[in-house]
């Protein structure tokens, strides 16, 4: 595994690729649902990309930027065991300059996500799209779990005609239910304990539809029930153009949950 600070570096590598190449952007601090994309990308491409970049242009003000979890030893092993290829680790001025082109996500990265963090899907397309630019990828490998996120990277690729396959992945779980986040590790035993009833509302909310409960709002007031004694951020159930709905329709619709745990915000969300 090659490991990369420069895009002149990259690029020059990239140039004389001429097979399908796998892209994982990634913030760092690599966990199994990180794994679970790499390993992806590796048995669907010649070549493994993965990114490790805290992007500064996607944390507001007073958010967990400098807090955020840096693990960059333990990740570059993790790399090296799935079979990595290059792993690209640029610097903040290698990757932004004085003065931007800006990216201005449409409107429905204001709602949910971008309500509690009015901006934030700007910087993630802007991060994005530069390391599209970089990395030229044919598969690139987004989890489901980042649900609004991934709606707006397949969003950009359409608008932009970026001749790039987005690849959705599935949410990687702790054996009880817990969705892994980076950010998991700020919790205290106590709110671990509590977060699992995230992922329990989630599951009796995918029993009741299983059932053949589609009304929305019956199927929003269960999941509101269970996670009550957390402090709740928002219950959206919404189809995958993320249009909220009053009527569950099978194989369109996405229901996502935030609590939030002192500074901590759990995401979580099933496809239906
Ligand atoms: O999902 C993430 O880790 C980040 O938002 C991403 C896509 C790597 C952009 O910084």
């Amino acid at each position: 595994m090659q490991i990369l600070r420069t895009i002149e570096e990259l690029q020059n590598i990239r140039k004389t690729i001429s097979t399908n190449v796998g892209f994982v952007p990634t913030m760092g601090a690599l966990h199994d649902g990180h794994i679970s994309l790499i390993k992806k990308a590796r048995t669907e491409n010649e070549i493994v990309i993965v990114s490790i970049f805290v992007n500064p242009t996607q944390f507001l003000p007073g958010e967990d930027l400098d807090a955020y979890p840096r693990k960059d030893e333990a990740d570059k092993k993790i790399c090296e065991l799935c079979k990595v290829d290059y792993l690209f680790m640029p610097e903040i001025s290698t990757m932004y300059s004085k003065e931007e082109v800006l990216i201005k996500a449409p409107n429905k990265s204001y709602i949910l996500e971008g309500l509690a963090r009015p901006g934030h899907f700007d910087g993630v397309l802007q991060v994005v799209l530069k390391l599209f630019g970089i990395t030229q990828p044919t598969n690139a490998y987004f989890g489901k779990k980042d649900a609004q996120q991934l709606s707006l990277i397949l969003q950009m690729v359409k608008n932009l005609f970026l001749p790039i396959n987005i690849i959705p992945c599935e949410i990687v779980r702790e054996k009880d239910g817990l969705a892994l986040s980076s950010r998991n590790i700020y919790l205290s035993s106590e709110q671990r304990k509590d977060a699992l009833l995230i992922s329990k509302s989630l599951y009796s909310a995918g029993a009741l539809i299983a059932k053949g409960e589609l009304n929305a709002t019956i199927v929003k007031n269960k999941i509101l029930e269970i996670m009550r004694p957390l402090e709740i951020e928002y219950v959206a159930i919404v189809d995958r153009e993320f249009n909220e709905i009053d009527t569950i329709e099978l194989k369109n619709t996405i229901i996502l949950v935030v609590a939030r745990f002192e500074k901590t915000r759990l995401l979580d969300n099933i496809w239906i």
